[in-house]
């Protein structure tokens, strides 16, 4: 073995295997790998161009290199070992990469206590340990718990391995496989069929570092339009325009908020994209118009299969013809193949002048005003083949910066086919509305299209096991990049019982996407179908996402900078919260984090009203409902074990919740910003913003002023790109507990320029048990209303005594 240090990595040796190690960062490496004597083409679709050159200086060792945070060895056989400055353990070779022809396999050493999280959106549970993987984007309609491949493939995880976080992403496009220790117990491996051994390890050891660093790697999730965080209005299908109408109509009636309708695919003339069925929607421009003005924004669905309708006068067809812009088969004929339409053709979406051709396509309803777009069936989808999908020999012709242009077969195209056609969908419709921030929905992608899409969990059912696995699903695709993601909600497949969908749309409240959305031929799904009560519940939770609208944009303002996800498993907010001072519900009890605050703890069980235990972190927690303050809950340690027993179980904290109610906690320390309610995000809410302030208890032995609480506000104008030209408002919250026993809350100079709707704020302090002195507050025994304060771009402080 040759080893030949570099000035940000090495290179090493042995026979025809070649090894190169690059230092992105401190904490990033670049792993490559060949049996050939060489490395392969050096291209990504994943990993931005910018960063893939990045790098630093290391130091070089004597069989490796260390930065500022980690130390690589390299030994016989080129085999790897990761440690941080320390000497921990973050990763090591088990066995030398295994080849066969193009095929190979990584392994690596698996400890027992070590969790795998990420890999997109493959059902089952939020810890991947134990279980083994297939990345094959799959159209799988009624797919269950234990169904792999699914839709997307996203071959990014991140392994917990003794409270330290370290990231992987695999960029590799073909049929790669991973196994979390299910084949051997302490081994993890990951290969692929053929394509590049090509991964990037990220140092945390804050799993929160890890999400910045993929974030880096990958691209963040682009800060979307305001509305597409509101409630979303679905079905496949509403047939006619007057059922859409509808529709619209009742939810404003009823007062039900929402911001979104999606149009399936029989709103088209025969499921022909870029057509509308001029029978069912006579005037469609009209429908739209009139939907807008009652600040609805319409999502059409737009799949990539165009109609092989030769001489028909289709413009699709035609254009894409004319630019010889279609997959072709290995004899050079244009593949065809049957979808919705009956026989379809493919764009070639890795082309880069196909996929601005694609964008061209959105030109009519762009000017038409309609929002978004939905882009489906794009693994793409095929019918009557078992795979169902095109065959692998199918030619993809690349032609596109960064790549050495050349012909690809399907099997290596296939995984990256969808991302391609949703960047295609963004693109080309931020080129033809370059003020707005594009809205696209995509069912298949690859690790990155969170630059492109938000996205889905695709087909998944009517039941109470589908809604409990909506959030790993969701948890893990945050952790895969994929923030604005969400799940059908009430279920695609089958119909849900009245108790299912009101549970459904109140966990959903706090999900980051809340589409209500179901199958042709099951019973209608939206707020309103089961009656009164149910609606009243329903309404309630979608009354209360609209209220908290300021915190969630605020935490889709941050995960647009640094990738942090929305919705977060508990041990990305509390990394060394057990006694041990191990993660948080590695376990997954289904509790999550909604932003950075707020603990939403459904039941695990949700068929049955039944007690069950909630595990709040350690430090001071408020019920977000009621505003009660509950024990401090830090961690227990030093006590002998049978009273660790007995005051574990008297800190138990256990619900009963009943139909109409959902578990939520509130962090202590932490400032909530929360606005009047609202039927939609177009219209701004009126009155103050209120700052629901959850005190934190003063740090013991403090002798000095300490903050009891923190947090932020971002406002822009929820649709432009204006904030980056520093047209948005950001505000810092913070409250000192001073020594005198008074508490100051301080609100920050305004930072930008953006002048945001609210007149002044209304404060509610919770966990504050004295009087107040100021006029016209309300007490009670632990909290306070303070009905205005007015803003001040320069900052106030308000004293409370
Ligand atoms: C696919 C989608 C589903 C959609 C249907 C018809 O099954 O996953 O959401 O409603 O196609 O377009």
């Amino acid at each position: 073995m040759v080893v030949q240090n570099l000035p940000n990595g090495l290179e090493a040796r042995q026979g025809d295997r070649l090894l190169s190690i690059r230092a992105l960062t401190d904490h990033i490496l670049r792993i490559r790998e060949s049996n050939s004597g060489s490395l392969p083409e050096d291209a990504s679709w994943s990993v931005l161009p910018s960063v893939r050159t990045a790098n630093i200086s290391v130091v070089p060792e004597h069989d490796g290199f260390h930065t500022s945070q980690i130390r690589i060895t390299v030994g016989p056989d080129l085999l790897i070992t990761l440690t941080d400055m320390e000497g921990h353990l973050l990763q090591q070779d088990a066995e030398p990469i295994r080849w066969t022809g193009a095929r190979f396999r990584v392994y690596k050493h698996k400890e027992p206590d070590d969790h795998f999280f990420g890999l997109g959106d493959k059902p089952g549970p939020l810890d991947r340990a134990g279980q083994s993987y297939v990345m094959w984007n799959t159209d799988s309609f009624g797919w269950q718990e234990s169904t792999d491949p699914l839709y997307k493939s996203i071959p990014f995880f991140l392994e917990f391995r003794g409270g330290r976080a370290l990231g992987v992403l695999f960029d590799n496009t073909w049929r790669a496989f991973f196994d979390f220790g299910h084949e051997l117990p302490n081994e993890y491996s990951f290969g692929a069929p053929d394509g590049p051994v090509d991964y990037y390890l990220m140092y945390g050891p804050d799993p929160k570092e890890v999400e910045k660093d993929y974030a880096w790697l990958t691209g963040p999730t682009p800060l979307p339009p305001l509305w597409a965080l509101g409630f979303q209005q679905s079905r496949y299908s509403y047939e006619t325009e007057g059922k859409l109408l509808d529709v619209a109509k009742r939810l404003r009636a009823d007062r039900i908020p929402a911001d979104a309708l999606y149009l399936d695919i029989d709103y088209q003339r025969k499921y022909r994209p870029f057509t509308v069925d001029e029978v069912a929607f006579p005037l469609f421009s009209e429908m739209v118009k009139k939907l807008s003005g009652d600040h609805f924004h319409l999502v059409l669905i737009t799949d990539l299969h165009i109609a092989d309708l030769p001489g028909s006068n289709y413009a699709p067809y035609d254009s894409g013809i004319t630019g010889d812009r279609f997959v072709k088969n290995p004899d050079g004929s244009t593949y065809v193949g049957p979808v919705w339409p009956g026989a379809a053709v493919f764009p070639e979406f890795t082309q880069e002048k196909s996929r601005a051709w694609w964008g061209t396509l959105y030109k009519q309803f762009a000017a038409e005003h309609v929002s978004g777009f939905w882009n489906d069936m794009n693994e793409p989808a095929v019918f009557t083949y078992p795979s169902k999908t095109m065959p692998d020999a199918t030619q993809h012709r690349i032609d596109e910066p960064g790549f050495q242009k050349r012909t690809a077969s399907h099997l290596e195209i296939h995984n990256v086919y969808g991302m391609e056609n949703s960047r295609a969908t963004y693109e080309g419709v931020l080129q033809l509305n370059p003020q707005e921030r594009p809205f696209v929905l995509t069912r298949a992608s690859y690790a990155g299209g969170q630059r492109y899409a938000a996205t889905w969990t695709g087909d998944n059912s009517s039941t109470w096991n589908h809604l409990r696995e909506t959030t790993p699903q969701l948890l893990n695709l945050g952790i895969s990049g994929f923030a604005l993601a969400g799940a059908d909600v009430g279920g695609f497949a089958g119909s849900p019982p009245p108790d299912l969908l009101t549970k459904w749309l109140e966990v959903a409240a706090f999900q980051p996407i809340d589409r209500d959305h179901a199958a042709k031929g099951t019973r209608p799904h939206e707020p309103w179908v089961d009656g009164r009560e149910h609606e009243s519940i329903r309404q309630r939770f979608i009354e209360e996402r609209y209220r908290l609208m300021p915190y969630l944009y605020t935490t889709v303002e941050e995960t647009s900078r640094t990738g942090l996800p929305i919705v977060r498993p508990l041990f990305l907010e509390f990394p060394h919260a057990t006694d041990d001072g191990h993660p948080m519900d590695l376990d997954a009890s289904g509790e999550f984090m909604f932003g950075p605050d707020l603990l939403v703890a459904p039941n695990p069980s949700p068929e049955e009203i039944a007690p069950y235990e909630v595990h709040l972190p350690p430090g001071v927690w408020y019920d977000y409902w009621t505003g009660e303050r509950f024990e401090h809950r830090s961690a227990i340690r030093g006590e002998d074990s049978e009273k660790r027993e007995e005051l574990l179980l008297r800190k138990r904290l256990m619900v009963t919740p009943t139909l109409s109610e959902l578990p939520v906690y509130v962090r202590g320390g932490s400032v909530i910003p929360v606005a009047p309610q609202t039927e939609n995000t177009d219209v701004a809410p009126n009155g103050p913003l209120t700052l629901r302030i959850y005190l934190n208890d003063t740090p013991e032995n403090e002798s000095h002023s300490s903050e009891i609480c923190s947090g932020d506000v971002y406002q822009d104008d929820g649709h432009s790109f204006a904030f980056r030209a520093g047209d948005f408002l950001r505000l810092h919250f913070s409250c000192v507990a001073n020594q005198d026993g008074s508490v100051t809350v301080i609100a920050g100079k305004r930072q930008g320029t953006y002048a945001p709707w609210w007149n002044g704020f209304r404060l509610e302090v919770h966990g504050w048990d004295h009087l107040v002195s100021a006029n016209g507050n309300q007490t009670s025994h632990d909290s306070v209303i303070i009905q205005q304060v007015n803003d001040n771009p320069e900052g106030l402080q308000v004293v409370l005594r």
